[in-house]
């Protein structure tokens, strides 16, 4: 019998609206207002609506060990800067770093960060409150002397009520000081960065006023023709006498108002909470999914006699979901596959400093190979990263830690597991149960303690914490399976035959089986788990180098050999090749893991590891490479080649990639592949000459073809019933002759964040790309604009990211432009000896 859950609907907080256009979030907050103005004779004033405020500008930063929140006040070697802010990723790699390889060879410490700021006299009857999206770790913070507490979770949003502590007046100073503590390491299996690395806001509200994170839309019942809508609000009063309030809450699709819930009258005592639950039925409903990802805002006014005193925007989606035993995951009403990737928090070469546009571009070149899921591995994400999701249509697995009790590293959470878990477990399914993207709670991943009956006290108390919060979506999380093998022929069952049982999987404590690798038992999971649907959490661990080949192509490597012997095979130059054919033991390749995952209904989806490359991990290698090889995309955001065996499988675009490049010695013998859909056959061409047809059979993803090397043009032809699809032409490049640069966005905004991303291309003479040309790049800017990231996707490159320079690899760099505030023309120059130089424009605008 099938396990069904429905769900479910949501959305999230005010914090949506960060993400949209500005234009169109000007124009959604004058019809909020124009609305709420139109439909009530009341009094409406403007400051309930800008209850937050960006807090980022003008910190300033100290990065100092050793250091106390009273001894560092004298030291003057201050440094201002605006935030989201990475002290790791400024510093140098350093093979001695006691974050180690894994931790990407980077530096932590201890950062100071002071701001002074004023706040008006009439504040004083508000509630002003500081809120931090994340700070990696140990932060404490302190206003005008005060300390108002500490948070060791690295990845946790929190936020402080400054106003007992406050001075007013505008001319008077408060003074905010943050101390980061990152110095004690290793305290991650991957690159944290340090600092604080997302944004902080300055809250102010009325003493009546919606709790952060306090309100909760869920949707009980959902058809294509209505859905149910079912609103909690939470309100606190801290004033020092009872207040009469009226609510009235309003839902808007896109910029229109088209419902309401009913008017209410209520009390909420002095000092008091008061929750109001309301429900509704929608018309119509226009449904979140991933391809028409819809969104709904619930905007609620809060009156005080005829007086508005607080607004709170909750963006909200609609949809049902179940993960149905046998035919996997339901969502309204149809099957979807889950095609998903697991993400590291790291921008590249930005660090861990969190870019909305740095977010959405790595969404984007995803979504354009078809992935619908992120995985947020294995923490508690950005929140602007789920925005996204909602609005471009991602299946989020939202993940709360990678260790509980146990630790994996000598000085990581385990340190604070039984002070913080609680908090920071509820914290994370408050703060992010509104948004529709998110589907499936992870409660840990690869826990040491999954193993015993600590593992399945600690899985039950867990999923009590999140369904006490949120019982609307299914609780994971990433688990091992009981025998690690690298043996295909091995059955792995879960209970019954194992020698060592997981506990955790079979406590009963989790509503979907999820687990890490062990492709091989995906097909035995009907058996083992009757009763419970399974998603794989994590697959594959593939590894690869973009645009470096080995042949033949068709034999896979095992890298290292084993997980726990060291690695002495693979190459001097750190590289592995970009053919689908090397793996971790513990993983699969692309192709197997996709295939299985492809035949079986049952088997909901799954969650590669990775899709970008991120900083640290740099499996099968050491120093000097500091960075991984599992990325689908590499580094700098460019697509290895089997990012297009998933967009001929998982998108309708018309695909033909042929792999490798057409540079290699005469007569060399030479692996052709080609990625490809919608058609029958492909046939390949070299100078003319017909090398075969080829198509692909039965399960097959790719088609190959062997041959000796000639210099000039390799072309191949998809043909469908015999009618030319799709042509495509490689061709043999000449010595490095020319820089050419294109832009991501050739005009951004001017505000200090937007991101231009320039991607230079060595070429030759006739602009084919060179494709081992590895130039030092060398990168300036006129203008009001500034270089803030260098890549090129080489695990081994050692020069900064944040430096002017960087050595290409395999032909291609990328440079990131910001914007000032200031509109006008930014002129980006890269320049490489013996090469000729190009430019290339930026517009910023003010909009
Ligand atoms: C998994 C782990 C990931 C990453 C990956 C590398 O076991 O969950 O965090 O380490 O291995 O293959």
């Amino acid at each position: 019998m099938a396990a069904r859950r429905t769900s479910c609907c949501h959305l999230l907080k005010n914090k949506a609206m960060n993400r949209l256009p500005v234009i169109n979030k000007l124009i959604f907050l004058l019809t909020v207002l124009i609305v709420t103005a139109s439909c009530t004779s009341k009094t409406d004033v403007a400051t309930p609506t800008t209850r937050k405020v960006n807090f980022n500008t003008n910190w300033q930063f100290y990065l100092k060990n050793n250091a106390t929140e009273d001894s560092i006040g004298s030291h003057t070697k201050w440094r201002t800067l605006n935030l989201p802010h990475d002290y790791s990723i400024e510093q140098e790699f350093d093979e001695n770093s006691l974050a180690g390889i894994g931790g990407g060879a980077l530096n932590g410490g201890m950062g100071w960060y002071k701001k002074t700021f004023s706040v008006k006299a009439e504040d004083s009857l508000s509630i002003t409150s500081i809120m931090f999206d994340g700070v990696y770790q140990e932060s404490k913070v302190f206003i005008n002397g005060h300390f108002l507490g500490k948070r060791p979770n690295g990845y946790i949003s929190f936020e402080y009520d400054l106003t007992p502590y406050l001075k007013y007046g505008e001319n008077t100073t408060n003074e905010i000081l943050v101390k980061v503590d990152n110095s004690k390491q290793p305290n991650s299996r991957w690159y944290s960065g340090s600092g604080i690395y997302r944004n902080v806001w300055l809250k102010t509200t009325n003493k009546l006023h919606v709790n952060t994170w306090g309100t909760f839309i869920t949707t009980p019942m959902v058809t294509k023709d209505s859905a149910q809508i079912k609103m909690d609000i939470t309100i606190s009063n801290s004033n020092t006498t009872a207040q009469q309030i009226n609510v009235q809450t309003n839902i808007y699709f896109k910029d229109k108002k088209i419902t309401h819930f009913k008017d209410e009258n209520l009390k909420v005592d002095a000092q008091g909470e008061q929750l109001l639950t309301q429900q509704i039925t929608l018309e119509n409903p226009k449904l979140w999914s991933v391809e028409n990802p819809e969104l709904y805002t619930a905007v609620t006014n809060i009156y005080i006699n005829n007086t508005l005193v607080d607004q709170y925007t909750t963006p909200f989606g609609v949809r049902s979901f179940t993960f149905d035993l046998d035919k996997g995951f339901i969502l309204n009403g149809e099957q979807v596959k889950i095609k998903g990737v697991c993400m590291h928090h790291d921008l590249g070469p930005l660090g861990a400093a969190i870019n909305t546009r740095a977010i959405e571009r790595q969404l984007e070149i995803l979504k354009e190979m078809g992935v619908n899921g992120i995985r947020t591995s294995h923490n508690p994400p950005a929140p602007e990263l789920l925005t996204l999701c909602d609005e471009m249509g991602f299946i989020v697995m939202d993940e709360a830690y990678d260790m509980w009790e146990k630790p994996k590293t000598e000085f990581d959470y385990a340190n604070y597991w039984e002070a913080w878990h609680k908090r920071d477990l509820e914290d994370l399914i408050l703060r992010d149960r509104n948004h529709p993207s998110v589907f499936i709670w992870s409660i840990g991943n690869e826990i040491p303690e999954q193993w015993n009956e600590r593992g399945a006290e600690i899985g039950h108390e867990l999923a009590a914490i999140v369904k006490a919060i949120d019982s609307t979506r299914p609780i994971t999380a990433a688990m091992n399976p009981p025998i690690h093998t690298a043996d295909p022929s091995v059955t792995i069952q879960f209970e019954e035959t194992a020698d060592q049982p997981n506990a955790l999987a079979g406590s009963g404590a989790l509503d979907l089986i999820g687990y890490n690798y062990a492709h091989q038992t995906y097909v035995k999971h009907q058996i083992n788990f009757p009763n419970t649907p399974f998603i794989a959490t994590e697959t594959t661990s593939a590894l690869e180098t973009r645009g470096y080949y080995e042949f033949p192509s068709d034999s896979t490597k095992i890298w290292p050999v084993r997980w726990d012997l060291v690695f002495t095979e693979g190459n001097d130059d750190n590289t592995v090749s970009a053919f689908d054919q090397t793996r971790a033991p513990w993983g699969s390749l692309h192709e197997t893991t996709w295939k299985i995952i492809k035949k079986h209904d049952f088997l909901s989806g799954f969650y590669i590891w990775t899709g970008f490359d991120y900083i640290g991990e740099p499996t099968p290698y050491v120093w000097p490479s500091r960075s991984s090889y599992f990325g689908i995309v590499d580094l700098a955001g460019f697509p290895k080649d089997v990012y297009y065996m998933y967009q001929s499988e998982w998108t309708d675009k018309d695909v033909l990639h042929i792999l490798p490049h057409w540079n290699w010695k005469e007569g060399q013998i030479i692996d052709v592949w080609a990625y490809y859909n919608h058609a029958d056959e492909v046939e390949l061409f070299v100078n003319g000459k017909s090398m075969g047809v080829q198509s692909k059979k039965d399960d097959d993803l790719h088609v190959m073809w062997r041959i000796p090397y000639e210099a000039g043009t390799l072309k191949a032809i998809s043909r469908k019933d015999g009618k030319k699809v799709l042509e495509k032409i490689v061709k043999t490049a000449d010595k490095p002759a020319k820089l050419q640069l294109s832009a991501d966005r050739s005009s951004i905004i001017a505000d200090g964040n937007d991101l231009s991303f320039i991607t230079v291309e060595i070429t030759d003479i006739d602009n084919v790309l060179h494709p081992t040309a590895n130039n030092e790049i060398y990168f300036s800017v006129k203008g009001p604009g500034e270089i803030v990231g260098v890549a090129s996707g080489d695990p081994t490159n050692h020069e900064s990211f944040k430096g002017t320079q960087h050595r290409a690899l395999n032909g291609k760099c990328l440079v990131i432009i910001q914007s000032t505030d200031k509109a006008g023309q930014i002129e980006v120059t890269a320049k490489a000896e013996g090469l000729q130089e190009n430019t290339i424009s930026i517009k910023t605008t003010n909009l």
